[in-house]
């Protein structure tokens, strides 16, 4: 990976960027999936018909391994983020990966990798994805057949680029970012349908992400899940299938719960979090954003400053305690954590 000489910061590259050099990869056919096998990651051979590039027949998942102070590589809440996968591979009805496989290529990557996990601040970013590869193009209301399983692996730092600045979000009452029923899917379409939104809402309002708040209720942003903060009491979407049940969400949640605070999981409109936010937080949760203070709401093209448009304290504390327990400098007492 490149490096600046040792006097000067290193260069780290854009989240996602640099793939490791080896993935693995198993085949579904025949009714069973195949052994799977390590590769060096790199192009894979696809029919021109095939299931996933007419149907979108795709999900795939994302989550961390930590390189520890002692040396050890520890992954955060695998098996969440392997149900995660198997329950969208069901809704997209693709061959559902095993769970028992999946974890085990997910441990070969890594340990093919290991000398690319970075230290902390850094991580390796771990991207199982599954693909219908039928080749079909009559196959709209036909589900795929034969798939393919992938886990490729990314070092990464900083997700947003500028690190820990207040995020300006726009907050939208019109577009959705994915069908009603399938926004707890973690599936290429659903970013697809978020691009275009928020894309359009950096050029027009120089905002980083968009916030989908379809008929008024608030829901999400593109990349993460988000949450309110005030007095002791933490507010969010309660769990349904319009949106993505983030593992960072829970944890964070449980984490609230832990230091004594009221977590209201239900569902809330633009007005109540515009009224939340004067006097609070406001933060988007998510694997890649850990906890990311939101400072700027624009809605119909007026400015709510939220709170004194910092990052919060609460949510510098909560971010804190979380990566502490990822990073392995806090006892992991809800058994997050799987060495590999
Ligand atoms: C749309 C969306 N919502 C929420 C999240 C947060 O999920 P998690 O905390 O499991 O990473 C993500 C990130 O992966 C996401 O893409």
């Amino acid at each position: 990976m490149a490096t600046a000489p040792s006097t000067m910061e290193p260069v780290r590259p854009a989240f996602g960027t640099v793939l490791a050099e080896q993935m693995a990869v198993a085949v579904y056919r025949d009714g069973k999936w195949q052994p799977h096998e390590l590769r060096a990651t790199g192009t894979i051979p696809m029919h021109p018909g095939a299931h996933v590039l007419h149907y979108a027949s795709t999900c795939f998942e994302g989550f961390k391994a930590y390189r520890w102070a002692d040396g050890s590589i520890n992954v955060f809440r695998m098996d969440r983020h392997i149900e995660r996968m198997r329950q969208s591979a069901r809704s997209l009805v693709l061959p559902e990966p095993d769970a028992a496989q999946l974890a085990a290529m997910v441990r070969a990557t890594i340990d093919a990798n290991r000398a690319a996990v970075p230290e902390a601040p850094g991580a390796l970013y771990l991207r199982p994805l599954l693909i219908g590869t039928t080749p079909n193009i009559g196959a709209a209301a036909t589900p795929a057949t034969e798939a393919m399983l992938i886990v490729l692996v990314s070092p990464v730092w900083d997700y947003f680029a500028g690190g820990a600045k207040p995020l300006r979000i726009l907050v939208d009452d019109v577009n959705t970012r994915s069908a009603a029923h399938t926004g707890r899917v973690k599936t290429g379409g659903n970013y697809a349908a978020a691009l275009g939104p928020t894309l359009e809402a950096r050029r027009r309002f120089k905002t980083d992400q968009v916030l989908f708040c379809p008929g008024g209720e608030v829901q999400e942003t593109g990349a993460a899940n988000f949450v309110l903060i005030r007095d002791k009491r933490l507010l969010t979407r309660s769990l349904d299938s319009s949106f993505l049940h983030g593992v960072t969400r829970d944890s964070l949640l449980t984490l609230a719960r832990d230091e004594g605070f009221t977590v209201e999981e239900r569902v809330f409109k633009v007005p109540e979090m515009l009224e939340w936010a004067k006097a609070g937080e406001a933060a988007l949760s998510g694997t890649a954003a850990v906890l990311a203070g939101v400072g700027t709401l624009v809605y119909r093209e007026q400015e709510y400053t939220v709170g004194n448009g910092q990052i919060g304290p609460i949510t510098q504390a909560l971010r804190a305690k979380l990566v502490a327990i990822q990073q392995g400098r806090v006892s992991d007492r809800h058994g997050w954590i799987r060495r590999v």
